[in-house]
Parts: structure tokens; sequence; C-alpha cells
């Protein structure tokens, strides 16, 4: 079996990190989510992975490479634009040939993994499985109608009126029967070839399309709630271990992780909490659900569940920072200038909130 990763898109939804760069790459809990998957797949036994790329695509190339670090095989399949997830499939025939194949979405994570469900797959006799989830308001997602017998029998996107409460999680597998589907859609009235179009003309032309109930946490990190949300859950499965340095005039309490040259002084932290590679913690408290990446300084500063990328800098804030997700190479301090003001630089779509 081969796998089938989609890291193209634009991620309009996570604007102004998503300008420069992979949404996919986005770390949670201090992995790129891209990673998760790519994590998810290895261990269901399957190392042949296709990743469709757009214009991050370099990106994406540099972070993971030929694969190596997985014991996998990627192949990278370049899409000219992001015309839809049916388009991205249809785009990979000659990767994928008539094997069967998972799909997963490059910004999803879920809890467990997917070996459970590639075993299902594979031995079973469906054409077409999808991951569904229970959720609390269906009308923001893709949403599946079950028969009685159990399979699925519609799809509707983002309904007004929901028939069912199972949203459609971004993990599919296929048979080669998905390609006389991907051939026979057209364009949507938003320009984009759907793969739940894909799926429900395998639904109407009698292939069989079964669910697969996930019970665990699933989050598609869109957006930057999302992304805290997911960060929340993903740190509150860590396994404390610390790797760098805590001066004794410090406090350690909670599931933390401190990774390699990672400096904690004279600070507070309190967990589920990661500090990365080489980042320095000074005079500060790093609180609850807070993931702080590699290379970075908090200084005389308060932090609590909030995601840090790399190389940025925290120093002298008057109050605690909170629910906030902050770029690479970002600077946020205090200045002495006078007048006493805000001076910002921030990139388009940027939202900030003061006292
Ligand atoms: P989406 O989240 O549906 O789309 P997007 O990445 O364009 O994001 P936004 O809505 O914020 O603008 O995409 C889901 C995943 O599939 C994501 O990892 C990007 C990828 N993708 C492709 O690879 N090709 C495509 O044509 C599309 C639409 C998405």
């Amino acid at each position: 079996m081969k796998a089938l990763v989609l890291s193209g898109g634009k991620g309009t939804r996570l604007r102004p990190i998503t300008y420069t760069s992979a949404k996919q790459l986005v770390p949670v809990a201090n992995k790129p989510v891209l990673f998760r998957v790519i994590d998810a797949i290895c261990e269901a036994g399957i190392d042949d992975i296709g990743i469709v790329i757009g214009d991050t695509g370099n990106e994406i190339r540099k972070a993971v490479g030929d694969g190596r670090r997985w014991n996998a095989r990627v192949t990278y399949i370049p899409q000219d634009q992001p015309l839809g997830l049916a388009h991205a499939v249809k785009i990979s025939r000659d990767f994928l040939e008539d094997e069967r194949f998972v799909m997963f979405l490059g910004d999803n994570c879920i809890q467990g993994g997917i070996t459970p469900l590639v075993r299902q797959f594979t031995q079973g006799a469906a054409n077409a499985q999808i991951v569904l989830k229970q959720v609390l308001d269906p009308r923001q997602f893709g949403v599946a109608e079950l028969s009685e017998q159990g399979q699925v029998v519609r799809l509707v996107e983002k309904p007004r009126e929901p028939q069912s409460d199972l949203a459609l999680v971004g993990i599919y597998l296929f048979d080669a029967h998905i390609w006389a589907a991907v051939e026979s859609i057209r364009p949507s009235f938003r320009g984009e070839l759907e793969i739940t179009d894909a799926i429900q003309w395998l639904i109407d032309h009698g292939y069989r399309v079964d669910p697969y109930l996930h019970d665990g946490w699933w989050i598609d990190t869109g957006k930057k709630d999302d992304m805290l949300e997911a960060n929340r859950l993903v740190l509150e499965e860590l396994e404390p271990a610390i790797l760098g340095y805590v001066d004794r005039d410090s406090q350690v309490t909670g599931r933390v992780v401190i990774e390699r040259g990672a400096e904690v002084i004279n600070s507070t932290l309190r967990g589920p909490a990661i500090i990365g590679e080489n980042t320095r913690i000074i005079n500060s408290y790093v609180g609850p659900f807070t993931s702080i990446y590699h290379n970075c300084l908090v200084e005389d500063s308060e932090i609590e569940h909030s995601i840090i990328l790399e190389h940025s800098r925290v120093r002298d804030l008057p109050h605690r920072l909170e629910e906030s997700l902050v770029g690479r190479n970002v600077e946020i301090g205090r200045s002495a200038l006078k007048p006493r003001a805000y001076r910002l630089m921030l990139g388009d779509n940027s939202s900030v909130g003061v006292l």
C-alpha cells in the first residue's frame, strides 16, 4: 500500500504565518504537523509516500527530504495550483498506479494513528473507506450520512441542516476505482475538484464506501485556535524529559519537556509545556499548554497557552501573553522610548489584542 499526503494549498486561514511558510510545517508540541502525519503513516507499515506540494514546495522538500529519517521513500508531486483535493489525487496517478492507497491531509492531526484503519481496509472488501468523527456542530464540515446497514450513502459539504453529526476527517482510503471517479467529476461552484464529489460518484455507481468511526481527538490545524487546541491535546500526552539545563532557582512541575541545549534560569515552568532546543527561559513563567520552539528567548515575561515559533524573542512584558501564536523571528518587548506608545511592525492579516 502507498500513501498520498496533501501538502499544497494556500493556508489562507493561518495568515500571516502562511505568507512566508507552509502551514503543514507549523509545529504542534514542537513537531511539525506534517511530521506527525508521516509518523502515523510509517507506524502503519507504509513506507512509499507521495507528497503533493504547491507554492511552499521547496520548504516542504527541505524539511522532509527523501524520507530517510523515517526509513521511507518520499516522492514529490508538484501541483501547479490548489485546484482541490480530488485534483491532487488526479495528478498523482503515475505515482499511485492501481494500488490501494491512503490519502492524508498534511495539516490534520489525529490521536492514536491509522494502523487499525489501514488493517481494516486491507483485509476488507470496501472500495473506499472514510474516517468520520462525531462533532457538535456539523455545519462547518463535510458530513457523511449512513444507511441502516452502516454504509456511507451521502456526503454533503457544510450542510445548513445536517442530517448527521459525522464529519469527514482528512483521511481516506481508496482502491483503483477512484480513477474513474476523479476523471468523471466536474469542478464545484468554488472551482475545485471536490473529494466529496468523487466519493459520492463511487457510491452512486454502486461501489462500497465504508465509514471508520474515530473516537479519539481529531484536529484540523487550519486556524489559530485549532492550532492552540491541537497543541493542548498533544502536550497532554507528552512524556516528560529534561535534556537541557535547569538551574537551582527554577521550578519545573507537571509534564514538561526541555529539549537539548535549552536553558531555564530562575524561572517557573508549569506543564504540560515544551521548551525547544537552545531556547533560553530567564526570570520568567511558562504556564500550561505552551510550546516554545527552537532558538527562542523568553526573559522577564509570562507566557501561557501559546505557541512560539523559532528564533523569536519575548522580553519584559508587563502582562502575561496568552492564547497567542507567534511566528518566526518575532521580537516582542517593552521599549524605553518616549513617548510611551505601541510601536508595531505587523504583517498583513495580523491580529493583536492590547490592554
Ligand atoms: P484546505 O485546508 O482545505 O485548504 P488550504 O490549504 O488552501 O487552506 P485555507 O482554507 O486556509 O486556504 O486543504 C487541506 C490540505 O490539503 C492542506 O494540507 C493543503 C492540501 N491541499 C492540496 O495539497 N491541494 C489542493 O488543491 C488543496 C485545496 C489542498
